[in-house]
């Protein structure tokens, strides 16, 4: 039995992150411009949308605040199934089940739905969520090379039982999309089922904002559909949009679903009122990716730089010293531009970066500050 107090065991390993330069901390960084958020189309600080949740609250004035249980014991109302149709017909789907974050919707997904002997191929740079979700599953588990669809068709020698495929249609840290449709043409020859992650797409593609599986017509091909509420719709939680027979399925057997407590009724309002003016946002939505181009054009202009990937508002910019980066983070933290580097073990060593996102809400004169910060801090 090991004689070094638990708190001394624990400040070890806070140090070793120390020593690599990767501790976390906490931070608040109010009145900073906000090139971090993932707020990228303003609903957060939408006072339309907060006036519209005052006013939708009144009706619903009989429901409890908090759901007061596990929706299959006492926490079920009509508001959940009320929202979960919107959201059904929203994304094009047959049904929808809501989890009460997006990281608790991979978990619940992904660990009740691929079984023993079944087997999943998910892109590497998925999120920590999906791949804690499959460390959960009892079904074999292999990653393949970002994107490469190639690399997929390789490992799928190891399929057995039903096969499932796992991506984001935007990845949150690269920015980039997904092959969708080489996928879904993969999926459909192995009879393999797709599951995206629609985290950072949703809001931001499709004419309505409905995600880039609607926005390409996918929809058919598409398993799942996981829809996060905590970026573009300003608020909380998730739902997976799928067949009937899979809400049905993850109302029986998603543990991260049944041992839980529902969402309270004002996150419920919240997530109809932000539907309701979601489609409403194509500005918005034209606005935030002028702004992305506009600071990709700008920052590959500059020597010593690189941004990728173009067509995105989740830029990577990488410095050619990725030893400036805290420094340079720092710096424009210091300048007024709410800027964060990206570290392993977030992302793979070797490819840290500064993330910088872009809104709808930034001004021009806003990204070229932060490109001219950039320029005079690298
Ligand atoms: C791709 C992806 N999936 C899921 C999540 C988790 O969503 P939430 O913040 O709602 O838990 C995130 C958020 O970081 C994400 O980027």
């Amino acid at each position: 039995m090991s004689k070094i107090p638990l708190s001394q065991k624990l400040q070890q390993k806070l140090a070793e992150r120390a020593a690599q330069d990767t501790l976390r901390q906490l931070k608040t960084t109010a009145g900073l411009i906000d090139f971090c958020s993932n707020d990228y189309l303003g609903l957060a600080r939408s006072e339309k949308l907060r006036a519209l949740i005052h006013k939708e609250e009144e009706h619903y004035r009989h429901l409890p605040l908090g759901a007061t249980g596990s929706r299959l014991l006492s926490g079920n109302h009509g508001l959940f199934e009320e929202l979960e149709g919107i959201i059904a017909s929203y994304h094009k789907g047959e049904a929808a089940l809501l989890f009460n974050s997006g990281y608790t919707a991979n978990v619940g997904l992904l660990s009740a739905l691929p079984q023993r002997g079944d087997t999943v191929f998910y892109d590497e740079a998925s999120h920590a969520s999906m791949k804690d979700g499959l460390r959960l599953s009892f079904a074999k588990t292999y990653a393949f090379r970002h994107n490469s669809v190639a690399d997929l068709r390789q490992k799928l020698k190891h399929a057995t039982g039903q096969v499932y495929v796992v991506v984001e249609s935007v990845y949150s840290m690269d920015g980039d999309q997904a092959p969708l449709r080489e996928l879904a043409q993969v999926c459909t020859e192995v009879n393999a089922a797709l599951i995206v992650d629609e985290a950072h797409a949703v809001g931001l593609y499709g004419s309505k904002g409905e995600g880039l599986t609607v926005a390409l017509g996918l929809q058919d091909q598409v398993f799942a559909q996981v829809i996060t509420y905590g970026k573009a719709m300003g608020s909380h939680g998730a739902a997976v949009v799928g067949p009937q027979v899979l809400r049905d399925f993850l109302i029986n057997y998603s543990r991260a679903f049944i041992y839980t407590t529902g969402l309270p009724t004002h996150a419920l309002v919240a997530l109809k009122c932000a539907y309701t003016l979601l489609p409403e946002l194509a500005p918005e939505r034209e606005r935030v990716q002028q702004l992305a181009n506009r600071l990709y054009q700008k920052l590959n202009k500059l020597s010593g730089i690189r941004c990728t990937p173009e067509d995105s508002v989740i830029l990577s910019v990488f410095p050619q010293q990725p030893r400036q980066l805290k420094a340079l983070a720092a710096a424009l933290q210091q300048a007024g531009f709410d800027v964060r580097p990206v570290l392993p073990p977030t992302v793979p060593a070797g490819t840290e970066r500064l993330r910088v996102i872009v809104h709808a809400y930034n001004s021009e004169e806003e990204i070229d500050g932060l490109v001219q910060a950039i320029a005079k801090g690298t």
